[in-house]
């Protein structure tokens, strides 16, 4: 059976040539080379794999029964005269070899097959499975008459690794020859971030790992002779989906391991020598280049991306791109800012993924929609799979029951699905016939429309379901007050956990902008943007249904009942969620949105503090292409307003900037924009913040809570793009787009550093208390209780008439 996944070595590309006497960095200090059914010891390069013929002090075999086959007694013709290929030991029955430890770590296990006919034995049909510690690692591994090299990675934590081969009843086992080397530190990821569920570590520490391919980028293959743990870069031109978009490059000389954090072990300068890049004649250049790989589904894979500028002339071009795993963003990265900006240094990334049912995985690099010249570049990459919860490597017995299972469910509920709306379809068809023949004029909307004035489906609740969710609008469920009226807490029918807001008749929040909440709602979807499951119009009633959001509002955790509960990394996280749902917002669609309400409060945290954006009710849909600005009456948060806006009314996207940058403060700060309870000078936050940053006080003012914690590139970053937010006029400000790329570079620079018992304590106390403590606030009249009574018209006029006379 042809095992995609396999990493294979065909004799093409077979290191057992090249006889360099090359002098390499590392040596192992477990270093078993073995010839498997050898009489005699071979060198092989600078290498000498062993007869094993014997039992030594340090390796041991047992088994019941084997036979040494070598191929030069038979008429087989090898491809290339391999001598390590030439001999085999062949097992009748479980077999194990013994090996002692004396550095325990990662380790290297290669197994290699290359099967011929000896005697009775034709290798090429043999079934067996090979094991070691408790990972099944393959079945069958052989196929056709070609070698195959298969590598793992074990993490050894004992004196002994065992190595079984296990024949299937009436068959055998094979081997041609084995390695099992240490590894040095750095070279295989012992933790690597999900790209599916944002911020998700896993940690491999103690997990297997199959290679399923290491290439090298730039059309070109390091031999094993030119690696220092003897690994084999393949070439990948023959991964790379689109070849026209690429072009390749190769300047070793410019690789500067000095330095750096990654050694020649990670990989060798010929290696990061070399790289794909976009073709630069190609216009085209938004775009992404594609590397795909055949796996199997069901199981993770660690992905290792390698870069090195090795492209650029001066450190003002630097590379910017954004990596894809499939289909989801892997992030995006600024290779300048993680290499000091010295060029050619190299760096290199780990992510995982689940391998998806189409068998592929498909690795792309793309320009970041930040800069706009293409520096999109990619030196190496690993693709190893790891074991699955039951220990397993090899895919014979993985498809799972389950698997076909739930395939049977969704395939009957699919075909169930098409049934009913094909019965429906036809049902309709026949109902509107009947209804034309005596009506042959009339036309044919004869469809009951429910009377929803909002066509796109959005559920339209009844108020009885409503009444029953929230125990008749309980005070006891009631979670935030506003000037509109008030948030329930709800259950619906099918327990889905929601949060009910219910305007009064009386509010400020009138019929028009609960209008606005719902079409801007239901016309968009995002991970970041809080969803909308209904509404209900019934009796005059303005209930809008959202999801809860657990942990409540960010706010609440910065400086309410739930401070202090963020670690500084979530609150990285946390901006950098909100910023998503923004950007969205400004740039997801043909006509941009502006939220005109962006603040602490309008950020709500779900229970596994993902952040999402709440309250459209303002939202106003951005000027056209030929227009700058909306016009519109001064709305918003006092604290948070654009100062640009309120002196000439102009609505632009970067109002929602400008109220995002004093979110920043308040998450590096950890108080309200406004508290009248201190000294003068500190009332207003922004101000505050500007001043202390201006005296070289910037520590000053970050939460006593992270102040330990928080790295100082970290916080430069976050200040510098926090106060590019606070620009005084917009067209300074940057767009949402690149404050989201300089706070994940700010939570990259924060580093991946495993959290503190402290943190985590702190962590699930919060999800404790969240559901009793939670407040959802989402009205924008709410903020007015910041100002502690001070009417906002007032200060609206007063700060025009200071804006007045600060032109004067
Ligand atoms: C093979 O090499 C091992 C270790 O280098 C040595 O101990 C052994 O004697 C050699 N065997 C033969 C047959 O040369
Ligand atoms: C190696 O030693 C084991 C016992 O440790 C023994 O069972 C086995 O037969 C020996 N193998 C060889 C090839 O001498
Ligand atoms: C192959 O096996 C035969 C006997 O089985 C032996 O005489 C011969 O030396 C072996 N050849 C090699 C290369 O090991
Ligand atoms: C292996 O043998 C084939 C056929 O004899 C030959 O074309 C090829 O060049 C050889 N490969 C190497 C790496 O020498
Ligand atoms: C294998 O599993 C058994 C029981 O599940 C455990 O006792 C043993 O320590 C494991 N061996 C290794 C090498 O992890
Ligand atoms: C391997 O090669 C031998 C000899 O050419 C042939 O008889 C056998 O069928 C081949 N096996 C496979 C699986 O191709
Ligand atoms: C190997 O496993 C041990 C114990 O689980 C762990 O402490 C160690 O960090 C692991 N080593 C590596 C290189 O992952
Ligand atoms: C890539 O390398 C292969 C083999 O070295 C060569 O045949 C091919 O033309 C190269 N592709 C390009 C685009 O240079
Ligand atoms: C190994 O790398 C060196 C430079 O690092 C290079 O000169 C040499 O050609 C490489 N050898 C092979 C076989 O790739
Ligand atoms: C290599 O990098 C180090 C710092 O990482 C730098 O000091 C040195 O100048 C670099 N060498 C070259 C040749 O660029
Ligand atoms: C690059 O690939 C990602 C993921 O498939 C996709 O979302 C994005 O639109 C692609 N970019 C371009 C310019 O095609
Ligand atoms: C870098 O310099 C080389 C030669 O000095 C030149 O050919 C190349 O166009 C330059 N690249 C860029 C991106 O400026």
């Amino acid at each position: 059976m042809e095992n995609p996944g396999n990493f294979r070595l065909v004799f093409g590309i077979s290191f057992l040539y090249c006889l360099l006497n090359l002098s390499l960095g590392f040596n192992p200090v477990d270093n078993y080379l073995i010839d498997c059914g050898s009489f005699k010891n071979r060198s092989i390069g600078v290498r000498e794999f062993v007869a094993d013929n014997t039992n030594t002090s340090s390796h041991r075999l047992s088994t019941p029964e084997h036979i040494f086959a070598n191929s030069s007694s038979n008429s087989i013709s090898l491809y290339n005269d391999s001598t390590l290929y030439q001999t085999a030991r062949i097992f009748n029955g479980p077999s194990h070899y013994s090996f002692s430890i004396k550095e325990q770590g990662r380790h290297w296990i290669r197994l290699h097959f290359f099967p011929f006919l000896f005697q009775k034995y034709d290798m090429s049909n043999a079934k067996f499975s090979v094991s070691a510690q408790n990972f099944s690692l393959t079945r069958e591994p052989q196929s056709g008459n070609v070698s195959v090299v298969k590598e793992y990675c074990l993490n050894i934590t004992s004196n002994n690794l065992i190595l079984s081969f296990i024949p299937d009843s009436k068959s055998f086992a094979f081997i041609n020859a084995l390695e099992v080397l240490s590894i040095p530190e750095n070279v295989v990821p012992e933790e690597a971030k999900t790209v599916d569920r944002k911020g998700d570590k896993k940690s491999l520490r103690e997990l297997a790992l199959e290679t399923v391919a290491r290439v090298d980028m730039g059309n070109s293959t390091v031999l094993p002779q030119n690696d220092t743990s003897w690994r084999l870069w393949v070439s990948d031109d023959s991964y790379l989906i689109d070849k026209n978009l690429g072009s390749f490059v190769s300047n070793v000389s410019a690789v500067n391991f000095t330095g750096g954090l990654v050694t020649e072990d990670v990989a060798p300068a010929s290696v990061y020598g070399t790289a794909t890049r976009f073709n630069l004649d190609d216009p085209n250049l938004n775009a992404n280049l594609t590397w795909s790989f055949d796996v199997d589904p069901g199981f993770d894979y660690a992905v290792r991306l390698h870069f090195c500028d090795i492209v650029s002339n001066s450190t003002q071009q630097g590379v910017f791109l954004e990596i894809f795993i499939n289909t989801h963003s892997a992030g995006h990265l600024d290779l300048g800012s993680q290499t000091s900006h010295v060029l050619g240094v190299p760096y290199f990334m780990d992510v995982y993924t689940r391998a998806s049912a189409s068998r592929k995985l498909n690795v792309s690099v793309g320009s970041s929609n930040i800069v706009n010249f293409p520096s999109v570049i990619l030196n190496g990459l690993e693709i190893m799979k790891i074991n699955n919860d039951k220990g397993r490597l090899d895919v014979s017995e993985v498809v799972p029951s389950r698997t076909s299972k739930t395939t049977l469910i969704v395939g009957v509920a699919v075909g169930l699905f098409v049934f009913v709306i094909l019965a429906a379809l036809v049902f309709l068809f026949c109902r509107r016939r009947r209804r034309r023949k005596p009506d042959s004029g009339g036309g044919g909307q004869n469809i009951p429309m429910t009377g929803s004035v909002y066509s796109n489906g959005t559920a339209r609740f009844p108020f009885i379901e409503l009444v029953e969710a929230t125990d008749n609008f309980s005070e006891n469920l009631v979670i935030g007050v506003g000037g509109f009226g008030k948030v329930y807490k709800g259950v619906l029918r099918d327990e889905t956990e929601v949060a009910v807001k219910r305007g009064t008749p009386q509010s400020s929040q009138g019929l028009v902008e609960f209008r606005t909440e719902i079409e801007m709602l239901s016309q968009f979807r995002h991970r970041h943007l809080v969803s909308l499951i209904g509404y209900c119009d019934e009796n005059n009633e303005m209930i809008i249904i959202y999801e809860y959001m657990e942990n409540g509002t960010l706010k609440n955790h910065l400086y309410g009942s739930s401070h202090p509960g963020l670690s500084w990394r979530q609150r990285l996280e946390i901006s950098v969620g909100s910023v998503k749902g923004l950007h969205y917002l400004h740039t997801g669609s043909t006509k941009s949105i502006i939220h005109r309400d962006v603040k602490s409060a309008n950020i709500l945290l779900d229970k596994n503090f993902m952040a999402k954006v709440a309250d459209f009710g303002l939202s106003k849909t951005g000027p056209d292409i030929d227009r700058t600005h909306v016009s519109t009456a001064v709305k918003g948060s006092f604290g948070y307003l654009d100062p640009e806006y309120l002196t000439t009314q102009k609505l632009t996207e970067k109002s929602d900037v400008y109220s995002f940058g004093v979110v920043l403060l308040e998450v590096l700060c950890g108080r309200p924009v406004i508290d009248p309870s201190l000294p003068r000078e500190k009332v207003n936050l922004v101000d505050w913040a500007l001043k202390s940053h201006r005296n070289g006080r910037l520590e000053d003012i970050v939460d006593p809570s992270v102040v330990g914690e928080i790295k100082r590139e970290s916080l430069n970053k976050f200040w510098e793009i926090t106060e590019k937010c606070l620009g005084k006029y917009g067209i300074y400000r940057p767009s949402m787009g690149d404050v989201l790329w300089n706070l994940e570079s700010a939570l990259q620079l924060q580093g991946n550093e495993t959290k503190t018992n402290h943190n985590g304590e702190l962590s699930s106390e919060i999800s404790h208390g969240g559901h009793s403590e939670t407040s959802l606030e989402f009205s924008r009249t709410g903020s007015v209780g910041e100002l502690a009574g001070v009417s906002m018209t007032t200060v609206f006029a007063q700060l025009l008439s200071e804006q007045e006379q600060m032109r004067r």
